[in-house]
């Protein structure tokens, strides 16, 4: 079987009304089934409940999803069902699992405007990112296929008269699916379809904010072919996704969200206990505290609304987000004026709203997180900027702001705060927010705003960042073309939506045959 040339699936120009008027047809067509009734899937066992409910992070009197809460003796009994299914899933024949995938990606394009609303409806993404979020979770299915196909056919490695040497990569056998809820369908439909391309059976456990979200994958993979038993979901919360990595019959974990947590599930994975045959691996991709530096002959007008979008837009809620810019001295105050003036036009309200740059943040813990830190930059250092429209009374919302003069070591300077808080610090020069870069444990993304080559080159080769984005905003990586993941305790390095993704799922086999042979037994 062969595919076409992988091309990125197009993003909806929301400035079209045609745009605007399908995806409002989108929520129109969700919001009657609302809320949707999540399933636990084991196999072909669906059980429903309520014990885990979704809300509208802008309206939290509004439930979006109703699931079961999945139990650790539920993560057992889905991992018995994957286990057993893995050899069939892995001896299907590649083209085979690669179509599935590409007709998953076909239901999701054929309902692309209702899922994109339900990321709007459920995690609180404005119209633009919930379209993005449902693109590329289409982009993972179809270039991951192609991907899968690729590796099929194995390495190309040295041949040399009388031997005859193959390598192939085998699937490792089940894979548990972690995720995080802020980009609900991208992210698990990237984790799972590695998984399944490769010959992995999976067991989803999406974020217990985006239940909805998750079983639409599931949804999407099951009907474009994936067999129920290679595929199952849990909706629930940690305690589900610790034991899920504990099993022992777990080959692959693939870990989306903080770094705390990503941190626990190394450890925990590294155990062996009796019976265990295999070292369990793991890819995890974790948080960031990325930042931007601009230098002195950096073009404003460039620099500004891009820091301002990167940092702003879905309230601060992207690993990728902008959270601190180191800017040269010669310059400081020209930025801050003007970022603290570009924060004044944003548009605060609420997702469904065409136009809004940031909603809500996903949960009240999340405000009050939020709020601690600006409470914090207030005291250690000064608010430049704060949102001074009115926010809407409902809803977990915050206004974004800016701080500047916070003290090297500040908490806001070094902890992921995953909300719209910006700092804004000068330097005397590149080389003194390299430094600074260099002395964070994250290093995920980063920006530099430059228009000196010398400079590009210089700032590319020491940060340690996974993605570096040169004059532009630093969030809205897309497959194939950025390949994305950190560093650090960003990550564990790998690259999504990159040619090397795959490797992590399957397990390399060398095949040596002498064939200096005398005679065949037929
Ligand atoms: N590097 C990336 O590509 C990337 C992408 C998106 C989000 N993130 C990060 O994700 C975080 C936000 O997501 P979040 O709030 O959902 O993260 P989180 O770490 O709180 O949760 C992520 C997932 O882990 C589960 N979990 C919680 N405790 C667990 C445990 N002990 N064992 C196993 N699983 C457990 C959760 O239920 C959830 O499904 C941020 O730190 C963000 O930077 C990183």
């Amino acid at each position: 079987m062969s595919l076409s040339n992988f091309i990125n699936e197009p993003i909806l120009e929301l400035r079209r009304r045609e745009a605007r008027d399908a995806l409002q047809a989108g929520m129109a067509a969700l919001e009657p089934r609302l809320p949707l009734r999540v399933p636990m899937l084991i196999g072909a066992e669906r059980t429903e409940g309520d014990d885990l409910v979704s809300t509208d992070p802008g309206n939290p009197d509004r439930p979006v999803a109703l699931a079961p809460l999945a139990t650790p003796a539920d993560a057992g009994r889905a991992v018995e069902v994957a286990a057993a299914y893995a050899p069939r899933w892995a001896a299907t024949p590649a083209s085979d699992r690669a179509q599935a995938l590409v007709r998953a990606a076909g239901w999701m394009r054929d309902r692309r405007h209702e899922l994109a609303a339900l990321c709007v409806r459920e995690c609180a993404k404005p119209w633009a990112e919930a379209d993005g979020d449902v693109a590329e979770a289409i982009d993972f299915l179809e270039y991951y296929a192609r991907g899968a196909l690729a590796l099929d056919r194995g390495a190309t490695i040295i041949q040399v008269p009388g031997e005859k040497n193959t390598m192939r990569y085998a699937a490792r056998g089940v894979c548990v699916v972690i995720a995080p809820w802020n980009f609900p369908v991208a992210i698990p439909t990237g984790m799972v379809s590695a998984a399944l391309a490769t010959g992995n059976t999976a067991v989803l456990k999406p974020a217990e904010q985006s239940p909805g979200c998750g079983a639409m994958v599931v949804e999407a993979l099951r009907a474009g072919g994936v067999p129920a038993d290679a595929i199952g979901l849990l909706p629930g919360e940690g305690d589900v996704g610790a034991a899920l990595v504990a099993d022992p019959r777990v080959q692959t974990i693939a870990f989306t969200g903080s770094a705390p947590v990503g941190l626990g599930i190394l450890r925990a994975a590294a155990e062996a206990p009796e019976g265990q045959m295999h070292l369990k691996r793991v890819v995890a991709e974790m948080g960031g505290k990325n930042c931007v530096i601009v230098d002195s002959d950096a073009d404003l007008d460039d620099a500004v609304p891009a820091i301002v979008r990167s940092a702003f837009v879905y309230a601060g809620q992207k690993c990728s987000a902008a959270a601190r810019v180191l800017v040269h001295e010669a310059i400081a105050d020209a930025l801050v004026e003007r970022v603290a003036g570009a924060v004044q036009t944003l548009q605060v309200g609420q997702a469904d709203s065409f136009g809004t740059d940031l909603g809500p943040v996903i949960e009240r813990e999340a405000q009050e997180r939020v709020e601690r830190y600006t409470r914090l930059a207030a005291e250690q250092g000064t608010i430049a900027a704060r949102h001074a429209g009115a926010l809407p009374e409902r809803g977990w919302f915050c206004a974004p702001t800016v701080a500047t003069g916070l003290p090297q070591g500040s908490p806001v300077l070094v902890e992921e705060i995953f909300g719209p808080v910006l700092a804004i610090e000068s330097v005397r020069n590149v080389e003194e927010a390299l430094d600074r870069v260099d002395g964070l444990p994250y290093a995920l993304t980063g920006g530099l705003f430059s228009r000196n080559p010398i400079t590009v080159e210089r700032v590319a080769a020491r940060t340690p960042v996974g993605n570096l984005y040169v004059n532009r905003h630093i969030t809205g990586a897309m497959v194939g073309r950025q390949p994305f993941g950190g560093n650090r305790l960003s990550g564990t390095g790998t690259k999504a939506g990159g040619p090397d993704y795959l490797l992590q799922f399957v397990e390399p086999r060398v095949v040596t045959e002498n064939t200096v042979r005398h005679g065949l037994v037929v």
